[in-house]
């Protein structure tokens, strides 16, 4: 039976911001804008395309302006970026994104080290870049980080998770990121976490975020959509992670995930065939190998050649009796 029921699932690519920012060689500008251009005819609901964040803290995206001016934006695709603080919003505003993705960590320690602020005056901040979106008409989704655990911290604890949601839900925000920074969520983790938000702010369009560190990201995704969340972040071939939370590897991967989905009977809407080309494109860009498995293995009903003598092993088979007489 096919789980999925053609449920329709919103996908948000987030390799040229998550992705990129951890990559040792600086991505061109212009084969930054090449690859945007080429996954938006894909099938994606959203990509985030950039950040703006300090280039000193963010070299890769440092071209973020550029970016963001010089793509072809498809109708229907929300392009949005990553905004840190009041400056990154400016920027963002000047750089006509569709959509603030706002961040904070739901974690003190890393909020620290990533944001160099304390949670409190990070949310300060964002309600101010909240106050300016308003402003411009320009809906805001918030990237949690850490919802799922802090790899300095430990666990952190579900009261604080659901109170800084509480806290941008008041301010009216249209959405949530839970983010699985580390890859340090686990399935039974994200159903308890999804339907405790899912019931509690049916209003909120949530999304989930995984990493796969630790082999855990496909299975998190099945239970993020089983427990109905609709919306979910990945990156094309695996790539990602935050250069502020130690130990941080690749999101899961675009074609692996929506490969699962579509087999499983959910309406991704997006081109497999394209997505598996595009991260060849992907792999050369980056430079190394990609984590990804799809793209590499094909759909699941590719099929192989049998072996070479195979005529030979048929034909034989076939001249021996069906059975074996009992002696
Ligand atoms: N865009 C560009 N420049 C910015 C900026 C922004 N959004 N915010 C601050 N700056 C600049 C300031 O103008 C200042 O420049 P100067 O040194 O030339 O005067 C410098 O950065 C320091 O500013 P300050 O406000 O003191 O920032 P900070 O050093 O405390 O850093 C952040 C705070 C949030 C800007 C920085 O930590 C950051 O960009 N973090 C993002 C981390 C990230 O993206 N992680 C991965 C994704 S979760
Ligand atoms: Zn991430």
């Amino acid at each position: 039976m096919k789980a999925g029921n053609g449920a329709r699932l919103f996908i948000n690519e987030v390799a040229t911001r998550d992705g990129f920012q951890m990559e040792s060689r600086f991505i061109p500008t212009d084969d930054k804008i090449a690859l945007i251009d080429r996954l938006s005819a894909l099938g994606y609901a959203k990509i985030e395309v950039t950040s703006f964040t300090s280039a000193k803290a963010i070299p890769a995206l440092r071209d973020g302006e550029e970016v963001m001016q010089r793509i072809a934006r498809r109708p229907g695709v929300v392009y949005t970026a990553l905004v840190p603080n009041l400056r990154g919003a400016e920027r963002a505003l000047e750089s006509r994104v569709d959509e603030f993705n706002i961040v904070m960590s739901t974690s003190e320690t890393h909020n620290l080290a990533n944001l160099r602020m304390t949670r409190e005056q990070s949310f300060a901040q964002l309600a101010g870049v909240v106050a300016l979106a308003k402003q411009a008409g320009v809906p805001v989704n918030v990237s949690l980080s850490c919802v799922f655990g802090c790899p300095m911290e430990g666990e952190v604890p579900l009261s604080a998770v659901l109170g800084w949601i509480d806290r941008f839900a008041a301010l009216e925000v249209q959405g949530i990121t839970l983010c699985d920074t580390t890859g340090m969520a686990f399935p039974t983790q994200v159903q308890a976490i999804s339907e405790a938000v899912l019931a509690r702010w049916p209003a909120l369009a949530f999304t989930a975020h995984f990493h796969n560190t630790r082999g855990m990201g496909l299975a998190n995704t099945v239970a993020a959509v089983e427990a109905g969340i609709r919306r979910l972040d990945m990156s094309l071939g695996g790539i990602g992670g935050c250069p502020y939370a130690p130990g941080a590897t690749g999101n899961v991967a675009t074609e692996d995930v929506a490969h699962m989905l579509q087999c499983m009977g959910y309406d991704t809407g997006m081109d497999l065939g394209g997505l598996i080309a595009a991260a060849a494109q992907l792999e050369s860009l980056v430079q190394h190998e990609l984590s990804g498995q799809v793209s590499r293995a094909g759909h699941r009903l590719t099929r192989h050649a049998p072996p070479a003598d195979f005529n030979d092993i048929a034909e034989r088979a076939h001249a021996r009796p069906a059975h074996k007489e009992n002696a």
